[in-house]
């Protein structure tokens, strides 16, 4: 399977700003000869509908960064996955820290919309990442362990290209105030168990995806690396030179 960049663009850019920032990445990425991996876009739900329309039949596909848990009906403020997927939406943002932090999303939320989107034939990204608290203490792959498996309860899969696993430790995250990239090797050790965790829940080789502090500079060492089959990109992905030259390596 090819290699996957993702772009998180959180709540970063205003509507003008994403359909101007959509129009140069589908551009470039045109235009690249250099680009070897799939590219995916996930802006914020107003400029979904625009940018599904931007990258139509084109080689950068779009994600979104959030959907809903349950199938339609009263649940005001919700976005349903089955709209999304009828949009041409392929990819959705599962259980991001930011959401798990500010939204009070739990495992069990998490878990009810990785099912969802699965009914909708979207590709859940499933974030799981430890705080500085429990990497200090050694913890890390115990809990990265738990969240796995409560994520992944019950959860049933075709093919391996159903699902990613993005490992994205909370204190690497560029949004945090100890945010620092993890070393590739670092990283690389990290996956190759998340790899083997998934494995055995969901019996399929699933692609795990490294995010927290990606830039330009950093992510060739990152996708070096065998058990890196991608990267989930916040900060740097709101730049078009900065986002193209990590999507080139
Ligand atoms: P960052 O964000 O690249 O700005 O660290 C990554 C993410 O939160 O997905």
């Amino acid at each position: 399977m090819k290699k996957i960049i993702i772009a998180n663009w959180k709540m970063k850019l205003d509507y003008k700003s994403s359909l101007a920032l959509a129009k140069q990445v589908l551009a470039s990425v045109k235009k690249s000869q250099k680009i070897k991996s799939e590219v995916v876009i996930c802006p914020d739900y107003l400029s979904i509908t625009p940018l599904a329309k931007i990258f139509h039949s084109s080689p950068v596909k779009l994600g979104a960064q959030d959907s809903a848990m349950t199938d339609r009906g009263a649940f005001t403020g919700e976005v349903s996955a089955a709209d999304l997927s009828a949009l041409g939406v392929k990819y959705v943002i599962v259980g991001h820290s930011e959401r798990r932090e500010h939204l009070h999303e739990n495992s069990s939320i998490i878990n009810a919309k990785i099912k969802t989107s699965l009914t909708y034939n979207l590709t859940p990204i499933v974030c799981v990442g430890e705080k500085l608290m429990e990497k200090k203490s050694g913890e890390a792959r115990k809990y990265l362990s738990k969240e796995l498996n409560r994520a992944l309860r019950g959860v049933k899969i075709k093919s391996a290209a159903d699902l990613i696993i993005a490992y994205e430790p909370i204190w690497a995250i560029s949004s945090s105030s100890s945010a620092r990239a993890m070393s590739a090797m670092e990283a690389e050790e990290i996956q190759k168990f998340l790899k083997g965790r998934a494995a055995r829940i969901l019996h399929k080789n699933l692609r795990v995806i490294y995010g927290g502090s990606v830039n330009s500079k950093n992510a060739g060492e990152f996708l070096q690396q065998k058990n890196i089959d991608g990267l989930l990109v916040g900060a740097a992905s709101i730049n078009n030179t900065e986002f193209m030259s990590i999507c080139s390596q």
